[in-house]
């Protein structure tokens, strides 16, 4: 059974922004913190083609996941989350693209090893607590076949206290220090990836310093 984050009121997840109530806005509001850039600038890194399968773990309202079959609509895509409210208006937003979505936990990912060959992962990780975090990182190199990898964006990394006032914000949140300094490469090789790079980073005034990074297999 997955393990309840402390930050979970109704679940045992922590949903997008905490709770069911304010899945309406998430949208609305990531779409002020220029998350699409995000997503898309992960996309770029992750560089699909159309014979590379992915998943997108704690996919949300789909975002990522359709980004990424509108890019590429002959790859395999498949986006996964414990949420059935963020899950319902994923399918929605899709119609008729031929994307699929998963309910289930990044700590036991319902797919047989060597499935994919990527993993996506955004603003996923600090969602997650304790073992939860070890689980989801063998989870992901488990479903990648070999050359395959994870690409993973969350708020975190080198966080200095002059990124901003996000950032110092950032620094004293519960819920992302196990993000902070190189706490992300540790649990990835910690995991068995054979190779975890920080790719590039972007700090914002909003949103604080979030960091790239790719976790491969060889
Ligand atoms: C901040 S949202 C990010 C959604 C999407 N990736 C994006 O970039 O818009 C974090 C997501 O992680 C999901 N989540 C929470 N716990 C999870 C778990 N154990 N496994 C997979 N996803 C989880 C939440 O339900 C939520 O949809």
């Amino acid at each position: 059974m997955p393990s309840r984050h402390p930050g979970a009121t109704e679940h045992d997840y922590l949903p997008a922004f905490g709770r069911d109530a304010l899945l309406p806005f998430y949208d609305l509001l990531t779409s002020v913190l220029r998350v699409p850039k995000v997503h898309g600038q992960l996309l770029d890194l992750a560089c699909l083609d159309d014979d590379t399968a992915t998943l997108e773990i704690g996919c949300g309202t789909g975002n990522l996941t359709l980004m990424a079959k509108r890019r590429h609509p002959r790859t395999e895509v498949v986006g996964l989350d414990p949420d059935p409210l963020a899950l319902a208006r994923a399918t929605r937003k899709a119609g008729s693209l031929d994307v699929r979505f998963d309910r289930g936990y990044g700590q036991a990912l319902p797919y047989q090893a060597a499935s994919f060959d990527r993993v996506l992962s955004a603003f996923m990780l600090h969602h997650l607590a304790g073992e939860a975090r070890e689980q989801t990182a063998a989870e992901a190199r488990r479903v990648l076949r070999p050359g395959g990898a994870l690409y993973l964006v969350d708020i975190g990394g080198r966080v200095a206290p002059s990124d901003g006032y996000a950032a110092r914000r950032s620094l004293r949140s519960p819920h992302l220090c196990d993000n902070l300094g190189d706490r992300i490469p540790q649990l990835l090789l910690g995991a068995g990836f054979d190779e975890c790079v920080e790719l590039t980073h972007r700090v914002g005034r909003l949103i604080g310093r979030i960091t790239f990074y790719r976790a491969s297999l060889t």
